[in-house]
C-alpha cells in the first residue's frame, strides 16, 4: 500500500522542543522507525511550516495514488479552516494524529477543526501515534 504522512507547523523541532511532551527523538528519527516498521509498504513524508504549503500538498496528494493520509497539523489542528476545507476537497481518506494526548492538555488543544472531515482520530501514543494511523488504513 501507498501512504503518505504530513507533518505540519513545529514538527520540525520534534526531538529539541518539549521532549517531555514529545519525546527525544527527532522527526527524521520517527520517519525512519515509521518506515521501517511499515517495509512493506510505499510510505512517503512531508513537513511544512507553512499552511498553504500543507494545502497544496493535501490538494495534490489527492492525484497520487496514496491508500491514506496520515497527518500531524500540529497548531493548525485547532484554527485552520483552509487545512480543513484542504482535506474535505479530496477523495483520499485522512487520519488526524497527534503524538501528545491533546485532550489531557491546555483548553485549546481539545479542539479540532479538521477531526470532522477526517476518517478518525488518533492521539497520545507518542510516535506510535503514527503507526497505528497507517494501521488503521489496513483494517
Ligand atoms: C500536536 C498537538 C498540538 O496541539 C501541538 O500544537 C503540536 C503537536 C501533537 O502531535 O501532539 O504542535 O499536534
Amino acid at each position: 500500500m501507498k501512504f503518505l504522512v504530513i507533518n505540519g507547523v513545529n514538527l520540525n523541532m520534534t526531538g529539541v522542543r518539549e521532549k517531555d511532551v514529545y519525546g527525544a527523538k527527532t522527526l527524521d528519527e520517527i520517519n525512519a522507525e515509521i518506515a521501517a516498521h511499515f517495509k512493506a509498504d510505499k510510505i512517503e513524508f512531508y513537513q511544512s511550516n507553512i499552511e498553504g504549503e500543507l494545502c497544496a500538498k493535501i490538494q495534490s496528494a489527492a492525484k497520487g495514488g496514496y491508500d491514506g493520509i496520515v497527518l500531524n497539523a500540529g497548531a493548525f489542528t485547532h484554527y485552520s479552516y483552509a487545512i480543513r476545507d484542504a482535506i474535505a476537497a479530496i477523495q483520499t481518506p485522512v487520519v488526524e494524529v497527534h503524538m501528545s494526548n491533546v485532550h489531557a492538555r491546555e483548553e485549546f488543544r481539545h479542539k479540532s477543526v479538521i477531526s470532522e472531515v477526517c476518517r478518525g482520530v488518533i492521539c497520545g501514543f507518542n510516535k506510535n501515534s503514527y503507526i497505528l494511523a497507517i494501521e488503521s488504513f489496513k483494517l
